[in-house]
């Protein structure tokens, strides 16, 4: 069946939302960046996405996806768009994981978990005291000795139990390796990685593994450790990961990653910093991904994933950055497929994946309230009604929904606060004079797709009313987009994107007004639609309009600088657009 054609893009095609802002005056703030009322979904609902009222969109979508499948979607697939819903454990599959050694094999991984048709709908629990989660290197010897026997008893349940450490491993590799296909949709993967469901999945995921194991404990308050790798001091793997005799150690990392080797947040290969230069590059990392790189909802979270869509629509900034960076740079390449961290399947077989996606997880809150403008979540019911299966403390089976976990503290958690340097760390200025940028070096090439075998620019049109409007306080942000993206899914590969560059030979680092972000890739296992994987990246470029005074430019020469599996990727258009959420 030929796979979906509801574009993820069409939003940005006609880009309403920077033609007709005005100009605020001076010191204005935008109502909207203060008020970010919490959202459950429940009670108010999105007007712009109920045109369907009077009907239940999941009926009619159930009904047309079964009888015809998606593709009969595409005439208006955005009236008819309707929430992810929650898989069908019966449906299960294996996960296919392609082998990197000899391209076209695949190997098949069991990842379901046990069948259970009794299925209840997660209700927060009550709770006398918040869990707070704390920084992986400054808990007492004490938490270390009650997590290490908490993992010990998880891993001592029986293998079927469905919260014994296998099967929790296992939950990652179903979701994403896609063990399971949408409901009603038999030929769309269910994947929620590439997308809103990125931050969202992965926070109930470890609700629910923190729960099973302060029950193992009988400790109600027993909370997960965070590695705070975007502190200095949180830089290496955490101590209590690395004792050979720890329940909490792989075996599976690379060798060359121990303490005190410092994490490289923009890794592709070792690039052997002095300590204090790694350190620098990381808060600047930190800086341009999570002050410059999320400016509105779906740069932060991830493109829009709805019934019927086809699965990697896109990811946020941070789960296409920091996340696989360090996903790369813990997994071990003496491994056939970089088990465990560097692939999705084996993932969560290493103790420190939980800790690795609760810094993630606080990332979403500090997004949300310590940045300069606040940022709200997405209000779509499409996004607060998708819905995931886990086993909960008491091997029930439950349904979650996005909207049940948007507040940490309803969840009965919350994080211990730990000074963010990056937050207004000064960069090292970039190597371009002021003034230079409006002559950058010209294109060498024109025509699309553009396989990626060496480094490229292009030239690429702005927006007309979008010049000089752009970067104001209410939202609105240029991007640059990546239009299908194409490479093998097993493949590993990273690029970096530019604009205007000057000078070839001044390597351009996170930090630098020229840099506006990364797209990177790990190997990852697949279901259906071949082995290629195809997705889509938008970049803010404001600031770095506003630093190289290009704002009033017809034009930008967007530079591709492959770092990692050159001749891997090929990317099949590049456009300015503008976005508001
Ligand atoms: Cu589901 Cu870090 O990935």
């Amino acid at each position: 069946m030929a796979s979906t054609v509801i574009s993820p893009f069409a939003l940005f095609s006609l880009p309403k939302t920077c033609q007709f802002r005005k100009k605020k005056p001076l010191g204005f703030v935008s109502k909207r960046a203060v008020s970010c009322k919490a959202n459950s979904g429940k009670e108010n609902k999105d007007e712009s996405s109920s045109s369907l009222s009077g009907f239940d969109r999941r009926d009619v979508l159930l009904g047309l996806g079964s009888l015809y499948g998606a593709t009969n979607l595409v005439a208006d697939p955005f009236a008819l768009a309707a929430p992810i819903f929650a898989p069908d454990l019966s449906q299960c599959g294996d996960a296919n994981v392609p082998l990197r050694k000899s391209p076209g094999t695949n190997v098949s991984v069991h990842c379901c978990p046990p069948v259970s048709t009794n299925i209840i709908d997660f209700k927060p629990p009550r709770f006398t005291k918040t869990r707070t989660r704390k920084p992986a290197h400054l808990v007492s010897p004490d938490y270390v000795e009650k997590f290490q026997e908490a993992i010990t008893r998880m891993k001592a349940l029986d293998e079927k139990d469905p919260r014994s450490f296998t099967q929790q491993a296992k939950v990652h590799c179903a979701y994403c390796n896609s063990a399971y296909e949408q409901m009603g949709f038999p030929s769309q993967d269910l994947q929620v990685h590439n997308s809103w469901l990125f931050f969202p999945f992965h926070r109930l995921y470890l609700y629910f593994f923190e729960r099973i194991l302060g029950k193992l404990i009988d400790d109600p308050h027993f909370a997960l450790p965070f590695w705070n790798w975007d502190h200095p001091d949180g830089m290496t793997i955490p101590d209590m990961y690395v004792d050979l005799d720890s329940p909490l150690y792989d075996a599976k990392r690379n060798p060359d990653h121990q303490p005190p080797v410092l994490v490289d947040l923009d890794y592709s290969s070792d690039k052997n910093l002095s300590r204090d230069d790694q350190i620098k590059a990381n808060l600047c990392v930190m800086k341009s991904q999570m002050v410059q790189g999320t400016t509105t909802t779906t740069l932060f979270h991830g493109k829009e994933y709805r019934m019927g869509y086809s699965p990697d629509p896109g990811a946020g900034t941070i789960e296409n950055g920091i996340h696989l960076s360090l996903h790369k740079w813990v997994g071990d390449p003496r491994q056939p497929l970089k088990e465990d961290m560097g692939n999705f399947y084996s993932a969560g077989y290493d103790p420190l994946f939980y800790a690795h996606h609760a810094n993630l997880d606080r990332m979403w809150n500090l997004w949300k309230t310590e940045l300069k403008v606040p940022h709200c979540d997405f209000k779509d019911t499409d996004w607060l009604d998708s819905s995931f299966l886990f086993y909960d403390e008491n091997a029930n089976l439950v349904r979650v929904r996005v909207g049940d976990c948007i507040d940490t503290k309803t969840l009965g958690y919350d994080y211990q606060q730990v000074e963010l340097q990056w937050l207004d760390y000064e960069c090292d200025p970039t190597p371009t004079t002021t003034g230079k940028a409006k002559n950058p070096l010209p294109a060498t090439r024109n025509a699309f797709p553009i396989l990626l075998d060496k480094l490229v620019r292009v030239d690429v049109p702005r927006m007309k009313k979008s010049r000089n409007v752009v970067g104001e306080e209410d939202g609105g942000e240029e991007v640059v987009i990546l239009q299908d993206i194409q490479l093998d899914r097993d493949s590993s590969v990273k690029f970096d994107v530019c604009i205007n560059v000057t000078d070839d030979k001044k390597p351009i680092a996170p930090g630098h007004s020229e840099f506006v972000g990364s797209f990177t890739n790990i190997p990852h296992g697949h279901h259906h639609h071949g082995s290629k994987l195809n997705t889509h990246l938008s970049l803010p470029i404001s600031n770095a309009l506003k630093a190289l005074q290009l704002e009033d430019e017809a034009k930008v020469v967007v530079t591709l600088v492959p770092r990692e599996g050159e001749g891997l990727v090929s990317v099949g258009n590049i456009k300015i657009g503008c976005i508001r959420d």
